[in-house]
């Protein structure tokens, strides 16, 4: 794995391989059962330039739960950059304070600019509609784990992304990193506009997958094993996209309806989140909340395993560990966070 984590283009199937052998490692001190200090003394620096619950307090908690402490800055009005600083400067600033950075930003290429300027590790936490690794990182964990659970194999599997794909930095990486494993079919399916870059599918069919592109939900979806859908992000399009976009129709929904009559008992649902749940919005329907083909809370709690792997594989602590492992001694409920198991 390079120094920094900027894009999936950087990663090779067995660096892949690894973090998700160490984010397996990290389950134990995830789920509160053991505590480490591999990050004892280290800081992180935590800038977040866009709107961010889930990869903003996932990194920072991540960091925390490896023993390290967190500096964080959110939105430009309340950093420099609001009086016209440089990513270059900001950059060689915050290496002075920090032993790796996480950065999201609105600009594509920005985060890479950012980290041009440091020898400190960056990870990309979304470059605007570009890339967005460590969330294409969970999701494949996810994915794995609950394959496991299911008795399924990647090798052949059929997967569905839909939503805006064109705008999605999400899913941008994740058929990316899909494309590094064995054949499987991927079928896409979005609203006229936005669909995925063409550049993304011709990379994915020279690896010897079957991408298919259709323009509704209203098929016959019986094979499937992931359904992946993403919000429509409002925020990236034109003032003209936004006057001409009526809102995703109902022929876009995933709902219990879709899961039910078109898919299958073992097709697993996964969102990076946030859903919009504003009514007419039509994102990933709550009708599926309690259902346990339902992943998406599991994803989210997926984002601290894999956070941890990830630090400590670029701050080169991931041998450490086993040996660092300790008990928990304050109380931890029997069930944290999801009952939708
Ligand atoms: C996504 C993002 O910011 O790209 N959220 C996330 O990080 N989990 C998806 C989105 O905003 O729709």
């Amino acid at each position: 794995m390079s120094q920094h984590l900027l894009t999936v283009d950087s990663l090779q199937r067995e660096s892949v391989d690894h973090l998700l052998r160490v984010a397996a490692r990290m389950e134990p001190i995830a789920s509160r059962r053991q505590v480490t200090r591999v990050l004892e003394g280290a800081v992180l620096g935590n800038l977040f330039f866009e709107a961010s619950t889930r990869t903003r307090v996932s990194f920072n908690a991540a960091f925390c739960r490896l023993g390290g402490s967190v500096c964080d800055t959110t939105g430009f009005t309340f950093s420099s950059m609001a009086k016209g600083e440089s990513l270059y400067d900001t950059s060689r600033v915050m290496s002075g304070y920090c032993d790796a950075i996480v950065m999201r930003h609105p600009d594509q290429g920005s985060v890479a600019e950012f980290a041009a300027a440091t020898h400190v590790p960056v990870i990309n936490g979304g470059d605007g509609p570009g890339e967005h690794p460590s969330q294409a990182l969970l999701d494949l964990y996810t994915i794995d784990k609950e394959f496991y659970r299911l008795g399924k194999s990647l090798n052949g599997a059929h997967i569905l992304l839909t939503g805006d794909l064109k705008y999605g930095r999400t899913v941008h990486s994740l058929i990316k990193l899909l494309s590094l494993y064995d054949p499987m079919r991927i079928t896409l399916v979005s609203p006229p506009g936005l669909e995925m870059p063409s550049k993304l599918i011709d990379l994915v069919t020279s690896r010897g997958h079957r991408v298919e592109q259709r323009d509704s939900l209203a098929s016959d979806f019986s094979d499937l094993d992931v359904v992946y859908t993403t919000r429509i992000q409002k925020e990236r399009f034109t003032d003209e996209m936004n006057e001409s976009f009526q809102g995703l129709s109902d022929d876009f929904m995933v709902n219990r309806d879709f899961l039910d009559q078109r898919c299958s008992q073992s097709t697993m649902v996964m969102h990076p989140l946030p859903r919009d749940s504003r009514p007419g919005a039509n994102d990933l329907n709550v009708d599926l909340n309690g259902d346990s083909r339902l992943a998406i809370f599991r994803q989210t709690d997926n984002g601290i395993p894999m956070r941890m792997a990830i630090f400590a594989t670029l701050l080169k602590v991931d041998d450490l560990i086993e040996k660092d492992l300790r008990p928990v001694h304050w109380f931890v409920p029997a069930q944290i966070g999801t009952l939708d198991r």
